[in-house]
């Protein structure tokens, strides 16, 4: 399976099992463009409003009390910035960020270690929390709720277990699919929130910041909106195609960018004027090439793509539903009439008709 767009390419996962399972953020590998890019403090976050409201009323109160803020479950498409707000939570805390996730944590001494070396107030955050491990996820409850870890030593006759008391932490989950939590985790976070796709002009914003970050003197403002609109609602893809533009800009206008530079940049990228890419296409033909239009099963349409069906459920799905190109029945999986006219498909059947797909 080729290695896909945003989702899989940055996840944390591949580097912390070859590493240590919890890295301090100040000692993570991540890219640079993507470090200096990230906002630091709650005032500086561009969009999501009601979260921003939310966690600012948390953070306010629990610095007035002197207290530990909240821990805080994240949950929604990738790329929207759960992984940045743990960062602003720790900044805004003045505490550190220590960054894991569920799959790196295979054992719970793999965590051990972390919480008992946390500092009062300190961040943990765990991405990808659904895929943390049963025997793991035990450790957790006692850490999140009475601030001690109970860890068995020996086996058998001579097992006995010692509590380990922890300084108060905040846990930060992120994960794409809440639904797969179990209901003890959940309910052990004092704010859960869902992050929402991002308006277009947030994402002009987001653009026009990083943009003065990256010091593009010569980008116009037809060329964010440009960018904006291909990127499916997604902070993350904004800022990368913000860099092939200005890669483009650099070698073939002299730095300028105008929505025409726009254009020629993601063309080379493969990015159509929606901002959908090959997987998103390739999607929406198999559905309807294969399956006719639908109703059909994730897992046919990921055997058919020889595709993780995980990734086209977390990356590829949640855009084109968002966009009205598909539509999830009972059934399963359906080009809705927008997405097969994207494609230049006649759905079977037409409105009123027997056999038209019930909408
Ligand atoms: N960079 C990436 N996401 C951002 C956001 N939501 N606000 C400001 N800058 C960002």
């Amino acid at each position: 399976m080729r290695p896909s767009r945003e989702y899989p390419a940055r996840m944390p996962k591949e580097r912390m099992v070859s590493q240590a399972a919890v890295v301090r953020e100040d000692e993570g590998d991540e890219a640079p463009q993507t470090l200096e890019i990230r906002p630091r403090a709650l005032a500086d976050y561009i969009g999501q409003r009601a979260l921003v409201e939310r966690l600012g009323i948390a953070l306010d109160a629990a610095k007035a009390r002197g207290e530990t803020m909240e821990h805080v479950l994240l949950h929604g498409p990738p790329g929207l910035g759960k992984t940045t707000l743990a960062h602003v939570i720790a900044t805004e805390m003045g505490s550190k960020a220590f960054v894991t996730s569920g799959p790196a944590l295979t054992k719970a001494s793999d965590l051990v270690g972390t919480l008992t070396k946390m500092e009062e107030r300190d961040v943990l955050f765990i991405d990808e929390i659904h895929r943390l491990p049963a025997s793991v996820e035990e450790y957790i409850y006692p850490a999140m709720e009475d601030r001690r870890i109970d860890f068995t030593l020996d086996s058998g006759m001579h097992a006995r277990v010692v509590t380990i008391p922890l300084k108060p932490f905040t846990l930060i989950g992120a994960t794409t699919r809440a639904g797969l939590l179990t209901q003890a985790l959940r309910s052990r976070f004092g704010i859960a929130h869902h992050l929402e796709f991002y308006a277009h002009e947030d994402l002009v914003a987001i653009l026009v910041r990083a943009a003065g970050i990256y010091g593009m003197q010569g980008i116009r403002g037809e060329a964010f909106d440009a960018i904006a609109s291909r990127a499916r609602g997604t902070p993350r893809i904004a800022l990368r195609l913000l860099r092939r533009v200005r890669d483009f800009a650099d070698v073939r206008a002299q730095g300028s960018a105008d929505a025409k530079v726009v254009a020629g940049a993601l063309r080379l990228e493969g990015i159509d004027d929606r901002g959908l890419d090959d997987l998103d296409r390739k999607y929406l033909r198999a559905v309807a090439d294969i399956y006719r239009g639908g109703p059909v099963g994730l897992e046919a349409i990921a055997a058919t793509l020889a595709e993780d069906a995980g990734t086209l459920e977390d990356v590829v799905e949640p855009y084109l539903l968002q966009i009205g190109f598909l539509a999830r029945t009972r059934q399963g999986r359906r080009l809705t009439k927008p997405g097969a006219d994207a494609i230049g498909f006649t759905l079977p059947g037409e409105p009123g008709l027997p056999g038209f797909p019930e909408q």
